[in-house]
């Protein structure tokens, strides 16, 4: 197996940041870029503010912390940032002209033996690819936020990645203590992203059409579809800017994947992001992680079948098209969003019949995307 003992992190917001973090608790050694020192000096104390968290849970010494830390080399310089280093892994916002122009600068500065690793989450892996002059080591490595807590990598090969970068980057998930699952097809949202995505508009369809609060939405689906926090919370968590971005490129390739729901585009240009911006669905005192207060009480007052309806098409689709096995599915799912119930299990809760018969209900009332995947129609419990 390659070694690789040296990673560039390019970006260091919310992804990078992180990815950092995890990778010099592996024992990289760790440059982290951005092009403002200001920044540099945020994703630190975030750093910090992580390792702290896992000192205090005890996963982790305070000697052991320090020394994770200074693995980390804070850079400006892009040239610099990139001496010596055995993967790159780039996590810049999602625009395709920032990373046409990142990439590059990168082939000017990076050495040969640098293999080009991704983090976008909906941008395709081959487009991307194209932009450098080694499309045969480029792949993507999709991290799930936070990076540090979540123990999924969706790995994405571009149409030209060639084995080696393939095994080596598989390797590398695993030497950082994560669970790679390999996204067959280079698709617009890969795996979990095509679930996750569409799942916060119908939300906010639902939220209009069943006449039901936010809190009774999001507590059904935390404790009727199995998930860590509700759905609305999970898109404020995330960044509605990070969610709207995802909503527009997988949007652009392929009208079926999601309805956007203009809510989302609204509280974006009114600057409410999420919790980082103190607003976004929901109302935040600080920046750093809090909780939205979730109730069974509240879950018993949504049947929220009309979510897992979408849900379970959605995976349906992936699987059919055989983008992943059901297995991969459920495993991504698991680890990358942190569902306590396998997704066709919960559909199964709900009856597959009547979750066909509610996708045929919502086919005929807003339209074809709805229809019922032939792997549901065909579906047997168990
Ligand atoms: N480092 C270390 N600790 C952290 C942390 C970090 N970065 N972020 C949060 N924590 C801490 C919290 O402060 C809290 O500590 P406390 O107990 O001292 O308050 C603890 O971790 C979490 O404990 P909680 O009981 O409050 O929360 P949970 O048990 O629910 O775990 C979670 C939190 C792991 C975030 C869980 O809720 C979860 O899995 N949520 C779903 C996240 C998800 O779906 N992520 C994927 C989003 S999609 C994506 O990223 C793709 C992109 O392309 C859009």
């Amino acid at each position: 197996m390659p070694s690789i003992s040296k990673i560039t992190v390019l970006g260091s917001g919310i992804m990078g940041h992180g990815i950092a973090q995890v990778s010099a608790m592996a024992g990289y050694s760790v440059t982290l870029r951005d092009i403002d020192a200001s920044l540099l000096d945020k994703a630190l104390e975030k750093v910090k503010w992580s390792l702290n968290k896992l000192v205090e849970k005890q996963k982790l010494t305070q000697i052991e912390a320090e020394k994770i830390f200074h693995r980390i080399t804070p850079e400006i310089n892009l040239e610099m940032s990139l001496k010596d280093a055995d993967l790159l892994i780039e996590a810049v916002p999602e625009n395709l002209e920032l990373k046409r122009k990142v990439y590059a600068d990168v082939d000017k500065f990076a050495e040969e033996k640098t293999m080009y690793a991704s983090n976008t989450s909906t941008l395709p892996i081959t487009e991307m690819a194209a932009l450098t002059h080694r499309p045969e080591r480029f792949i993507g490595l999709h991290f799930f936020n936070p990076p540090q807590l979540m123990r999924l990598v969706e790995v994405i090969p571009g149409r030209n990645t060639n084995q080696y970068t393939i095994d080596t980057v598989l390797d590398f998930v695993m030497q950082v203590g994560k669970e790679p699952v390999l996204c067959r097809k280079d698709i617009a949202g890969f795996i979990v992203n095509r679930i996750f995505i569409p799942l916060v508009h119908e939300a906010a369809y639902s939220l209009e059409a069943d006449g039901v609060s936010m809190t009774q939405i999001d507590s059904a689906v935390k404790y009727k579809m199995g998930f860590p926090m509700g759905i609305f919370e999970l898109a404020d968590y995330t960044g509605l800017d990070v969610v709207f971005k995802a909503t527009s490129e997988m949007f652009s390739r392929d009208k079926r994947i999601v309805k956007p729901h203009p809510k989302i585009e609204e509280l974006v240009d009114a600057q409410y992001l999420g919790q980082k911006s103190g607003r976004g669905f929901y109302e935040y005192s600080g920046s750093t992680f809090q909780r939205i207060d979730l109730t069974p009480e509240e879950a018993a007052k949504y049947n929220p079948i009309r979510l897992v309806a979408v849900s379970a098409n959605n995976a349906a689709w992936l699987i059919s098209n055989n983008v992943c096995t059901r297995e991969d599915l459920d495993k991504a799912l698991r680890l990358g969003m942190g569902l306590k119930t396998d997704l066709f299990n919960t559909a199964e809760k709900f009856g597959m019949q009547n979750i066909v018969e509610k996708l045929r209900e919502m086919a005929a009332k807003y339209g074809s995307r709805y229809e019922p995947d032939v792997y549901l129609e065909n579906y047997k419990n168990g």
